[in-house]
């Protein structure tokens, strides 16, 4: 079954067949997909403490014996199908990694960044600690222009209230974002939230982009594309599974997540880049004796005297170092 939506493609197929079918070479801009995890699926249920009624049947697990040549299978797709400069994340448990990172390491995408996921739900255990995390496996495909922006989410000089750099934080890799609690309604199991897939396609694609999963599950990453205007082809085996998550692609308007998403404050320090007058440079040494003699610590001092004469820190602080 194929259905087309929103300038989008779905299929209801094994995904290393359907993209051989309908995929051309170096064509995807960015993947995004989570496979399934080679746990028996009888015994994921009773790792989340929820009621597995509203999880949508029809889930298709890998048996572990053959996870290997499975992941290595679709790894090898994915390697052909993403655009040179093209970029992959693939969320994994711990459990089944080594078998990710084993086929990852026979093609020639290469690691951008290993990133911890925490999230809030995890397994409950009395005599061991509590799993809360997944990997996400941040490669590209060597050759092209690798879209990394930088200042989707916050500007440069954007500051928390205890003065962190929130665009450096925004950016450690570790993600501490919580899965959505959707109570009394139908879901895939392990569907990844939201903010979480917004998050890497705002920093790795481009408006118009085409965007992959190719295990769609519960279609999250086909809605968040869309949401975000881009355009996405995506694959999933289970029928059941892909008659429920098509239903909701009609309710998706392109580009309806766009208008939520919070602005960047991108814009330069109101006097960065002009050249410092004698008389400005002594007032500022003033006025940073000043603030340190009435106790802010350095840091808290520069980012005042920031505010106060339209600069940035770095050259702030040159001054101070050089003359101070
Ligand atoms: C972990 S889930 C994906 C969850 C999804 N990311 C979400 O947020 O809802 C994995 C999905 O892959 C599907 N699947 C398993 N083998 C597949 C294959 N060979 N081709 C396509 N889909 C497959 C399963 O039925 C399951 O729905």
């Amino acid at each position: 079954m194929h259905a087309r939506i929103h300038d989008s493609d779905f299929y209801n197929m094994d995904c290393v067949d359907g993209a051989q079918e309908h995929v051309p070479n170096d064509s995807i801009d960015l993947i995004i997909t989570d496979p399934p995890y080679g746990i028996d699926g009888a015994n994921l249920d009773t790792h989340y403490n929820r009621n597995e009624s509203f999880v949508v049947d029809g889930y298709v697990e890998i048996p572990l014996e053959v996870y290997g040549s499975f992941s290595l299978d679709w790894i090898k797709e994915a390697e052909r199908i993403l655009r040179p400069g093209g970029q992959i994340y693939i969320i994994s448990g711990y459990t089944n990694l080594y078998h990710i990172l084993h086929a990852l390491r026979q093609t020639c995408l290469y690691e951008v960044n290993h990133l911890i996921w925490k999230y809030n739900f995890g397994v409950y255990t009395k005599r061991k600690y509590v799993s809360s995390h997944y990997h996400i496996l941040y490669y590209a495909k060597p050759g092209g222009d690798r879209v990394f922006n930088l200042h989707c989410r916050y500007g440069q000089q954007e500051r928390s209230a205890d003065d962190r750099s929130l665009n450096y934080s925004d950016r450690e890799d570790v993600w501490v974002i919580n899965r959505e609690y959707k109570p009394g309604r139908a879901k895939n199991k392990n569907e990844l939230p939201k903010e979480l897939l917004t998050k890497m396609m705002q920093y790795s694609s481009n408006e118009g982009d085409l965007v992959c999963d190719l295990f769609m599950g519960g279609f999250s990453t086909a809605r968040t594309a869309i949401g975000l205007g881009r355009r996405f082809v995506g694959f999933e085996v289970s029928d059941s599974i892909f008659a429920h998550g098509i239903q909701s692609m009609n309710e998706v308007r392109p580009g309806e997540i766009i208008g939520s998403l919070r602005r960047p404050r991108t814009e330069a320090p109101a006097n960065e880049g002009q050249r410092w007058t004698e008389e400005e440079v002594a007032r500022l040494l003033t006025e940073y004796q000043s603030l340190r003699g009435k106790g802010l610590l350095k840091k808290e001092a520069v980012h005042e005297l920031g505010r106060q004469f339209g600069r940035g820190r770095f050259s702030i602080e040159r001054i101070i170092r050089e003359k101070g």
